[in-house]
């Protein structure tokens, strides 16, 4: 990370393709607003990285550009990678999970919250019901890309995909949780794995789990196999404070978590490795149906700019944006998927007004 003044950062933009684009540029006027009222700064660099480029020139992740995100930035802002032009989703994965693993960020945060109880779609649940953190392994499992195929496209083809899971990875994941939890007064953490069918990889999770919960007695620790995890978020979501788990799962759930704040156009998410370059994006991804109509939520993408100011170091502007957020969703300032009747731009002008 860069050593610069106290008062600015460098932050990488990356806003990728479909809404990516439209709801980073409302981010940034946001970023701008909250950071120029304190008297701070953010320098921003734009990179092109996305399917247009890709299919220009057959670039993804350009040749140095991880040692040059390390050497030169605070934090990488990006919006969302995916292209129906791209069916196999190459440049995708080379430039999203390629920089979750090469910057080796193992965490990937996912708050889960309700703003204003009409959103969720469970019937008498209101907003002190759903407020909790997905804690996502972000580096490894079924995502780590090992495996292949043999055969293909012939009556005889066999496709193999290895969940990898390493103590270390494992180990270094449930211990952020248990600090997290900790760090915050919060009193519970679900470790959730599926132990009872996948006896090898996740045998290794719950063994770990249960040597580190005895370092944490002061927490509350439960363990959910994911079917039921999933259930229970359904049932009753009130009992989680802190859910960890694997890759997938945590892909899965938090998929089903911002659905129950309201959905997917407000969700936001960090992928950190404490103390280096981290990247912050919203859950969703490029929407490619509804990229180019103006209609795209861009709360997601701003409060994911939130969650990036308090990993910078600057937790009043931080809650200062995650405030604005949630009066312009009690309010009804926001794009149709949530009730509202404005447009991208006309929500982020709205947030950055508030906290400008
Ligand atoms: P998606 O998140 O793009 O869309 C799912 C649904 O949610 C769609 O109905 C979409 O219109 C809606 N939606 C998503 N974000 C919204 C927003 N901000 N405002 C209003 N509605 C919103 O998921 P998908 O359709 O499965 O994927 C589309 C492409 O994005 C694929 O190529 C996929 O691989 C990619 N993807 C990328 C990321 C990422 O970059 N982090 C995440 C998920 C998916
Ligand atoms: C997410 C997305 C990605 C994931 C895809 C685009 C690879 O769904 O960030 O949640 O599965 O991690
Ligand atoms: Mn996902």
């Amino acid at each position: 990370m860069p050593t610069g003044a106290a008062n600015a950062r460098k932050i990488a933009v990356v806003p990728g393709d479909g809404i990516g684009p439209e709801v980073t540029a409302e981010a940034i006027k946001v970023l701008g607003a909250v950071t120029a009222k304190a008297g701070k700064r953010i320098e921003l660099e734009e990179f092109d990285w996305g399917a247009d480029r890709y299919l220009r020139d057959g670039t993804t992740l350009p040749a140095g550009a991880v040692d040059t995100l390390r050497r030169d930035f605070d934090a990488i802002l990006f919006g969302a990678v995916g292209d129906p032009r791209v069916p196999d989703n190459r440049h995708m994965r080379e430039i999203l999970l390629g920089l979750r693993f090469e910057l080796d960020l193992y965490v990937n945060l996912r708050p889960c919250r309700l703003f204003d109880k009409r959103l969720t779609p469970l019937r008498d649940r209101s907003e002190a019901d759903v407020d909790f953190m997905v804690v996502r392994e972000n580096t490894e499992g079924l995502y780590a890309g090992v495996g292949g195929q043999f055969k293909r496209g012939t009556p005889d083809e066999v496709a193999v995909q290895e969940d990898v899971n390493t103590r270390k990875g494992v180990e270094r994941i449930i211990r952020y949780a248990f600090e997290y939890a900790r760090q915050r007064g919060l009193k519970r953490v679900c470790m959730s794995d599926k132990s009872n069918a996948l006896t090898f990889g996740h045998e290794l999770w719950l063994r770990v789990f249960q040597q580190l919960r005895k370092e944490y007695a002061d927490i509350e620790s439960t363990h959910l196999y994911i079917d039921v995890l999933a259930m229970e978020l359904v049932r009753d979501p009130r009992q989680f404070d802190v859910i960890v788990t694997c890759n997938l799962f945590g892909d899965i759930i938090s998929d089903l978590g911002a659905q129950l704040g309201g959905g997917l156009g407000l969700a936001p998410s960090g992928n950190i490795h404490p103390g280096q370059v981290s990247l912050f994006e919203p859950v969703h991804g490029s929407a490619p149906k509804i990229a180019g109509k103006g209609i795209a939520n861009p709360l997601g993408a701003i409060l994911t700019a939130g969650m990036m100011l308090d990993y910078l170091g600057w937790s009043a502007e931080a809650a200062a944006v995650q405030q604005a957020v949630r009066a312009a969703v009690v309010g009804g300032h926001t794009t149709p998927d949530l009730g509202g009747q404005l447009g991208t731009k006309a929500v982020g002008d709205w947030v950055a007004q508030q906290v400008g």
